[in-house]
């Protein structure tokens, strides 16, 4: 039976409530659900708002129809649940004819007073424009690719480094079985969290982030020390969006699915790790197998942290809505959810630092 607590709230609290649009967008992560169960759950009991439903990310107010009531009936049960209720989408309405018109027009006609939106830089670059235009909007950072600027850690990205770590794992077994050169390719964009992370908590004997552009000599001298040590395996953990140095791109070179683009205009990533296989196999005569972890990374329940982290990322952005701080986005600092200003991280990306870098480092070989 669906249960509508709304009806539990004062009649006159209901004519006044608040009506705050939610929308999750850019590629999905485990732990969105987390944050969509809190806002509502907050914004609906202690608040007396009225917590409406953008479907599709951004594309959600650009057509009819895509925004929706969302009671605690429909929340409820999905914590443990990856993706996301909501659906999502790589839009941006400003690179649209028409699209920033569309999205005013439709918070204005569905009477959308305050909006969440919870996504990946793109989404909160979206945020911060909207912001701009007078739009009462606040954020939440998420992405499995940690690579949000202004905030220590991005929800979805504990998820795909223990999915990670475990591949590496089990990939250990087989090659030192079958004495090979395993490459694992993960996910993370143009910087090295995941590959570093999980690398690291893996044991990798090599990690190649898109931070420190690769010289494939130094990588197979590496492997080489290591086998001549008495070693007959080595685990190689190449994040997709490394830069290859070859003589005719000595600063490095990105490999690409092909060439298209996104409505944000990001390139599609992947096959490093294919290419970077053939060159140890080449240069080294080492047998050598890859594996592409892909989305993977991304499906699936989330982690204890994730879950925790999105809840609390959810509860703090209702917060935010109810103190009217508008424009900015919930972000961990330390152990502390604090509010960061959207127009600071808008267009920066949160690299791997050299520190952490060097401590991995010191496993290479
Ligand atoms: O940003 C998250 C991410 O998974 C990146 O790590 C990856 O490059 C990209 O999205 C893949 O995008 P799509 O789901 O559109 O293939």
């Amino acid at each position: 039976m669906r249960v509508h607590y709304l009806l539990a709230v004062e009649p006159s609290r209901v004519e006044v409530a608040l009506k705050v649009g939610v929308l999750t967008g850019g590629g999905d992560c485990p732990g969105l659900n987390a944050v969509i169960r809190a806002i509502a759950r907050k914004g609906i009991i202690r608040y007396g708002y009225v917590i409406y439903g953008i479907y599709n990310g951004w594309k959600g107010l650009m057509q009819e129809g895509l925004v929706r009531p969302l009671d605690l009936a429909d929340t409820s049960g999905i914590l443990p649940r990856g993706g996301t209720i909501l659906k999502t989408s790589r839009t941006n309405p400003f690179k649209i004819d028409g699209g920033q018109e569309k999205v005013l027009e439709n918070l204005k006609k569905n009477n959308i007073q305050a909006l969440i939106a919870v996504g990946g830089d793109d989404t909160l670059n979206v945020a911060a424009k909207l912001y701009e235009l007078g739009i009462k909007v606040v954020g939440v950072p998420k992405t499995i690719d940690n690579d949000i600027f202004g905030t220590d850690r991005t929800f979805g990205f504990d998820t795909a480094v223990n999915i990670a770590t475990e591949a590496i794992d089990r990939l250990h077994t087989t090659a030192e079985s079958h004495n090979r050169v395993m490459v694992v390719e993960v996910m993370g964009r143009h910087t090295g969290w995941i590959a570093i992370e999980s690398g690291l908590a893996g044991g990798a004997d090599m990690i190649l982030i898109p931070e420190k552009p690769a010289n494939l000599d130094e990588v197979c001298t590496l492997i080489k020390r290591r086998h001549e040590r008495g070693k007959d395996f080595s685990i190689v953990v190449v994040a997709e969006g490394v830069k290859i140095k070859t003589p005719e791109h000595p600063e490095g070179m990105v490999v690409i699915k092909d060439g298209s683009v996104d409505e944000f205009g990001h390139v599609r990533l992947g096959g490093v790790g294919n290419f970077v296989a053939q060159e140890i196999e080449k240069r080294l005569g080492f047998e050598s197998r890859v594996v592409v972890l892909g989305h993977i990374q991304r499906g699936g329940s989330p982690t204890a942290f994730d879950r925790n982290l999105g809840t609390r990322y959810g509860l703090y952005a209702i917060d935010l809505v109810h103190q009217g701080k508008f424009g900015y986005f919930a972000a961990l600092r330390g152990s502390d959810i604090v509010a960061v200003s959207l127009s600071e991280m808008a267009g920066k990306t949160r690299t791997v630092d050299d520190d952490f870098y060097r401590m991995a480092e010191v496993f290479f070989g």
